[in-house]
């Protein structure tokens, strides 16, 4: 086995003001299961993220919402931890550019480039929104299209006929944040020389850091030769001042990749065995990777290394960039319910399929990556539960039948010595991220070991007299074929091969401890591993979604803030307040309605009295979760009659509705039936 490696791995970060969904999912898994296959080989390999929390559009999106920059990147912060923990994608860290750390390492390479003279100030002439007071990037003004006379298009190309132009001469610009009309204004700005780099980028980009797809593509760039890169922005902005550049801040994509080494220093505080400067020396011997989409790849193989260059530290082993998402065969939509967020998707179907799925579909080249759900349902299907799972379910029960315990020795060495042997190839495949690649083989091993299993059939065996141990003997040799697949798949596949783990009551699933065979082992008692992919939950995930993203269009269109959205009624005499009756009960069971969206049946107990109530709260929560939970009733409402049945009061939640339903809960201790007053 080959020393120990050093490596750090990062996944582009991710923009702190929208949702997780399955285009990002496509990175995150792929890097996530290149990261678990270094760490199951026995390398020291820590994977770091951040939210990319900076820039205009976090800004405004906090102003929509009625809340601080810093509150919206603490809530969105907050999502993105439980979305990325929901499909597994086991960071080392994750952090935030908003950060401490973030800001000493911007203001470092900054003032390293600077004084090394690769800093030029000048003025520039933009467009400027004076009712907000705001300088206007290309996308935040709208007009007509000088060209071809379409209305509303953006500022610096239009989506009727293709033409590109300035803001400056769209016909009746307008500022798509006031809706004033944009003055344009001078303003002193900050450049990085890219340009001094040129030599450096041209080696460092065709030196094998990339793929050969986009090491041409850059190749061309070069050639027309590289300008200077714009990274200052103008009050008000969040993001970092410049130093010594009162009210001039960082433009979002000079700090953002030095978030990588923000978020990487931030977990060595806390990590005896990583010392940063091991990592980011420019003699370090640690490998450096980025995982990225092809959309980001000017500012991963040219900004970014140039800026390393010029301030002293490593450059990165390579830039491993992927394709884009389709799903069915066409871009995520939001209309055709195919712009699925990660929420959304995990909880109607397992995140493991979509992990297995992307596995079994990606490549090292920068191509796109097609979703498509027949396919998915077919391939999870028929690969996982039809060939890997059922080894272990046909073999567990003859090994339990005959004690526990698998067989001294090994029936099929040859094909068990195949089996491991295989491995070689399988790891090479995922070290060059050919994960497809090591998926099919896997695939072909599990297709042996099922027709040898078959040939053997040890259920008719089991019938004749004395055939016990060859019985056991074939079905060791299945469970221990089981076992090689397992190690296999642990990357893409966590939860399943943990809990097959405990299955062959085995402490871990290195890789190299696949060559030690379970002989004379002790085996647990199987339990079911995986259930099939059901279609009509596709569909049912395909309708929250187009759901999800229609209460937000709606969210956007309302005044900002709860309490701007619905203002505070009326004064009431206090007479008028005691005449409600609320009272504490306990959801003793949660039901679907037939025929209706949004409605969940509930049954209270009122502390020895139950009551039939239909809540409007399906959109927020699942039946199966209510069971068993304390809220709070209006226990006097006048019953009324629905479709589907008499309603015998309301229960109380909080929040605008489609997933925002908050359902209100008395505190630990209340006994059912008490009166709230
Ligand atoms: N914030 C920047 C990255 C800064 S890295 C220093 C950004 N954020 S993003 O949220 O828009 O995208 C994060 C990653 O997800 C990018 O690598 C991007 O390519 C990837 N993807 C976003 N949508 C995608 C698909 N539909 N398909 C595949 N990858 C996609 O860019
Ligand atoms: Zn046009």
């Amino acid at each position: 086995m080959s020393s120990a490696r050093k490596i750090l791995v990062t996944s582009a970060l991710p923009y702190a003001n929208g949702s997780i969904h399955l285009g990002h999912l496509l990175e995150y898994i792929q890097t996530d299961i290149w990261v678990r296959f270094q760490k199951q080989r026995g390398h020291q390999c820590s994977y770091v993220c951040a939210d990319d929390a900076h820039g205009t559009a976090i800004m405004l999106r906090a102003e929509q919402e009625g809340i601080t920059s810093q509150q919206l990147i603490d809530k969105v912060n907050e999502e993105h931890r439980a979305d990325f923990d929901r499909f597994l994608v086991n960071f080392d860290n994750y952090y935030s550019t908003h950060s401490e750390e973030n800001r000493e390492f911007s203001e470092l390479i900054y003032k390293r480039l600077r004084d090394a003279g690769h800093i030029a100030t000048r003025s520039i002439t933009q467009m400027f929104d004076p009712d907000k007071g705001l300088f206007l990037a290309d996308r935040f003004i709208k007009g007509t299209c000088p060209k071809c006379k379409a209305e509303d298009q953006y500022g610096d190309n239009c989506e009727a006929c293709g033409a590109t132009y300035t803001p400056a001469e769209l016909i009746n610009p307008k500022s798509a944040i006031s809706g004033a009309t944009p003055v344009e204004k001078d303003s002193e700005h900050y450049f990085f020389k890219l340009q001094d780099f040129q030599e450096m980028l041209t080696e460092w980009t065709q030196s094998g850091t990339l793929h050969e797809q986009i090491a041409n593509k850059l190749k061309e760039w070069l050639e027309a030769g590289l300008h200077e890169w714009d990274i200052s922005r103008d009050a008000p902005y969040f993001g970092f001042e410049i130093p010594d550049a009162p009210g001039k801040y960082f433009y979002v994509w000079l700090d953002a990749p030095i978030g990588y080494m923000a978020s990487f220093k931030n977990l060595c505080a806390r990590r005896d065995d990583l010392e940063f400067d091991d990592y980011w020396n420019k003699d370090s011997d640690a490998e450096l990777y980025h995982f990225i989409g092809k959309d980001i790849i000017n500012f991963h193989a040219l900004f970014w290394p140039a800026m390393l260059e010029g301030a002293d530290f490593r450059k990165p082993t390579a830039v491993n960039a992927h394709g884009f998402l389709t799903v069915n065969g066409q871009k995520m939509s939001k209309s055709r319910g195919t712009f699925i967020k990660a929420q959304t998707f995990a909880e109607f179907l397992n995140p493991e399929y979509l992990r297995y799925y992307f596995a079994a579909k990606l490549t090292s080249r920068p191509e796109d990556l097609d979703l498509n759900f027949e396919d998915f349902t077919a391939r999870v299907n028929s690969d996982l539960i039809g060939k890997v799972v059922n080894i272990a379910s046909r073999c567990a029960g003859f090994v339990k039948k005959s004690g526990g315990k698998l067989s001294e020795t090994c029936a099929e060495q040859a094909m068990l010595d195949d089996a491991v042997a295989i491995g070689h190839q399988i790891a090479e495949h995922y070290e060059n991220r050919d994960f497809g690649r090591a998926i099919r083989l896997i695939m072909e091993l599990a297709d042996t070991a099922n027709a040898y299993i078959a040939e053997k059939a040890p259920w008719s065996l089991a019938k004749e007299e004395g055939k016990e141990q060859e019985v056991l003997d074939i079905c060791s040799v299945g469970i221990n074929l089981f076992r090689q697949l397992i190690t296999y798949l642990a990357p893409v596949l966590p939860v399943m091969s943990q809990q097959a783990a405990t299955f062959l009551n085995i402490e871990n699933l290195n890789w190299d401890a696949r060559e030690q065979l379970l002989l004379g082992h002790e085996i647990n008692k199987f339990k079911p591993l995986m259930t099939r992919v059901e279609s009509d939950r596709i569909d049912a995930m395909i309708e929250a979604s187009k759901e999800v993203l229609a209460e937000e269009q709606k969210l956007k269109e309302q005044p900002t803030g709860p309490l701007a959205e619905d203002p505070i009624s009326d004064e009431i005499e206090f007479d008028d307040f005691a005449k409600l009756d609320l009272r504490v009960v306990t959801i003793i069971a949660a039901d679907h309605v037939k025929g209706a969206d949004k409605l969940i049946q509930l049954t209270l107990d009122l502390g020895g009295e139950t009551r039939n109530v239909f809540a409007g709260i399906k959109s927020a929560y699942n039946p199966e979760d209510l069971v068993g939970r304390q809220t709070v009733m209006v226990a006097n409402l006048k019953p009324r009659k629905m479709r589907f049945g008499l309603s015998e009061g309301m229960v109380m939640a909080a929040g605008p509705g489609g997933e925002d339903i908050f359902l209100l809960t008395p505190d630990k201790g209340a006994e059912n039936g008490m009166r709230v007053k």
